[in-house]
Protein backbone atom coordinates (compact mmCIF):
# COMPACT_ATOMS: atom_id res chain seq x y z
CA UNK A 1 0.00 0.00 0.00
CA UNK A 2 2.66 2.47 0.47
CA UNK A 3 6.04 2.86 -1.47
CA UNK A 4 9.47 2.08 -0.18
CA UNK A 5 10.24 5.48 0.17
CA UNK A 6 7.59 6.26 2.07
CA UNK A 7 8.05 3.23 4.32
CA UNK A 8 11.94 4.52 4.61
CA UNK A 9 11.23 8.41 5.40
CA UNK A 10 7.66 6.84 7.94
CA UNK A 11 11.04 4.67 9.77
CA UNK A 12 13.85 7.03 9.42
CA UNK A 13 12.64 10.78 9.43
CA UNK A 14 15.10 12.89 8.28
CA UNK A 15 15.40 16.32 10.07
CA UNK A 16 13.35 15.74 13.31
CA UNK A 17 14.06 18.29 16.15
CA UNK A 18 13.55 22.11 16.56
CA UNK A 19 15.95 24.84 15.48
CA UNK A 20 16.52 27.15 17.50
CA UNK A 21 16.12 31.10 17.08
CA UNK A 22 14.80 29.74 13.15
CA UNK A 23 14.34 32.86 10.95
CA UNK A 24 10.78 31.25 10.39
CA UNK A 25 8.56 28.66 12.25
CA UNK A 26 5.18 27.48 11.47
CA UNK A 27 2.64 25.55 12.99
CA UNK A 28 -0.49 23.84 11.07
CA UNK A 29 -2.77 21.11 11.71
CA UNK A 30 -6.06 19.21 10.34
CA UNK A 31 -9.06 19.29 12.80
CA UNK A 32 -10.49 16.41 10.71
CA UNK A 33 -7.73 13.88 11.88
CA UNK A 34 -6.00 16.05 15.06
CA UNK A 35 -2.98 15.98 13.46
CA UNK A 36 -0.60 18.48 13.64
CA UNK A 37 2.96 19.59 12.33
CA UNK A 38 5.13 22.61 12.95
CA UNK A 39 8.02 23.29 10.65
CA UNK A 40 11.90 25.32 11.60
CA UNK A 41 13.42 27.27 8.63
CA UNK A 42 16.63 28.25 9.15
CA UNK A 43 17.80 31.15 6.22
CA UNK A 44 20.27 33.14 5.35
CA UNK A 45 20.88 36.60 4.01
CA UNK A 46 20.86 35.69 0.85
CA UNK A 47 17.42 34.40 1.06
CA UNK A 48 18.63 30.52 0.97
CA UNK A 49 17.21 27.41 3.06
CA UNK A 50 20.46 26.63 5.26
CA UNK A 51 18.10 24.17 7.34
CA UNK A 52 14.87 22.71 8.37
CA UNK A 53 13.36 20.60 10.69
CA UNK A 54 10.22 19.59 11.98
CA UNK A 55 8.00 17.85 14.89
CA UNK A 56 4.66 15.93 13.19
CA UNK A 57 2.28 14.98 15.71
CA UNK A 58 0.76 12.86 13.07
CA UNK A 59 0.04 9.56 11.18
CA UNK A 60 2.49 7.88 9.54
CA UNK A 61 1.88 9.53 5.97
CA UNK A 62 2.35 12.79 7.80
CA UNK A 63 5.70 12.14 9.14
CA UNK A 64 6.72 10.50 5.77
CA UNK A 65 5.96 13.70 3.96
CA UNK A 66 7.10 16.15 6.32
CA UNK A 67 10.61 14.36 6.36
CA UNK A 68 10.63 14.71 2.32
CA UNK A 69 9.51 17.89 2.35
CA UNK A 70 12.59 19.17 4.34
CA UNK A 71 15.21 17.64 2.49
CA UNK A 72 13.26 19.33 -1.01
CA UNK A 73 13.48 22.99 0.61
CA UNK A 74 17.07 22.71 2.22
CA UNK A 75 19.32 24.52 -0.36
CA UNK A 76 16.38 26.41 -1.95
CA UNK A 77 15.53 30.06 -1.84
CA UNK A 78 12.90 30.78 -0.48
CA UNK A 79 10.98 31.78 -3.78
CA UNK A 80 11.86 27.87 -5.12
CA UNK A 81 10.87 26.33 -1.57
CA UNK A 82 6.98 27.70 -2.73
CA UNK A 83 7.48 25.14 -5.67
CA UNK A 84 7.63 22.44 -2.67
CA UNK A 85 3.42 21.56 -3.13
CA UNK A 86 2.05 18.88 -1.78
CA UNK A 87 2.32 17.11 -5.44
CA UNK A 88 5.84 18.14 -5.72
CA UNK A 89 6.77 15.61 -2.24
CA UNK A 90 4.10 13.03 -3.03
CA UNK A 91 6.04 12.20 -6.50
CA UNK A 92 9.28 12.62 -4.87
CA UNK A 93 8.12 9.87 -2.49
CA UNK A 94 6.88 7.75 -5.00
CA UNK A 95 3.39 8.46 -4.73
CA UNK A 96 0.53 7.79 -1.61
CA UNK A 97 -2.96 5.99 -1.21
CA UNK A 98 -5.90 8.34 -2.19
CA UNK A 99 -7.12 8.81 1.28
CA UNK A 100 -3.80 10.30 2.52
CA UNK A 101 -3.12 12.56 0.08
CA UNK A 102 -4.67 15.29 2.69
CA UNK A 103 -1.32 14.63 4.76
CA UNK A 104 1.02 15.61 2.18
CA UNK A 105 -1.14 19.34 2.39
CA UNK A 106 0.41 19.79 5.74
CA UNK A 107 3.86 19.60 4.75
CA UNK A 108 2.98 21.84 1.85
CA UNK A 109 0.99 24.41 4.34
CA UNK A 110 3.41 24.20 7.11
CA UNK A 111 6.42 25.24 5.03
CA UNK A 112 4.30 28.25 3.90
CA UNK A 113 3.45 29.45 7.28
CA UNK A 114 6.73 29.44 8.22
CA UNK A 115 7.90 31.24 5.37
CA UNK A 116 5.31 33.56 5.91
CA UNK A 117 6.58 33.95 9.74
CA UNK A 118 10.01 34.46 8.10
CA UNK A 119 8.26 36.79 5.79
CA UNK A 120 6.88 39.19 8.84
CA UNK A 121 9.61 38.75 10.84
CA UNK A 122 12.19 40.35 8.47
CA UNK A 123 8.94 42.93 6.90
CA UNK A 124 9.70 41.61 3.03
CA UNK A 125 6.93 40.09 1.35
CA UNK A 126 7.40 36.33 -0.85
CA UNK A 127 6.28 36.92 -4.21
CA UNK A 128 3.10 34.23 -4.62
CA UNK A 129 2.96 33.38 -1.05
CA UNK A 130 -0.57 33.45 0.48
CA UNK A 131 -1.06 33.74 4.42
CA UNK A 132 -1.57 30.13 5.64
CA UNK A 133 -4.69 29.11 7.29
CA UNK A 134 -3.68 26.95 10.99
CA UNK A 135 -6.64 24.58 9.99
CA UNK A 136 -6.67 23.12 6.76
CA UNK A 137 -9.38 20.74 7.80
CA UNK A 138 -11.50 22.13 5.49
CA UNK A 139 -9.14 22.09 1.80
CA UNK A 140 -10.16 19.79 -1.11
CA UNK A 141 -6.40 18.56 -2.06
CA UNK A 142 -7.72 17.39 -5.39
CA UNK A 143 -8.50 21.15 -6.09
CA UNK A 144 -4.98 21.80 -5.83
CA UNK A 145 -3.23 23.43 -8.42
FE1 LIG B 1 -4.08 13.36 9.55
FE2 LIG B 1 -2.54 11.91 8.05
S1 LIG B 1 -4.38 11.31 8.97
S2 LIG B 1 -2.29 13.97 8.61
Amino acid sequence: MYSEKVMDHFSNPRNVGEIEDASGVGTVGNAKCGDIMRMYLDIDENQVIRDCKFKTFGCGAAVATSSMATELVIGKTVQEALQVTNVAVMEALDGLPPVKVHCSLLAEEAIHAALWDYAEKNNIKIEGLKKPKEDIGDEDPVDED
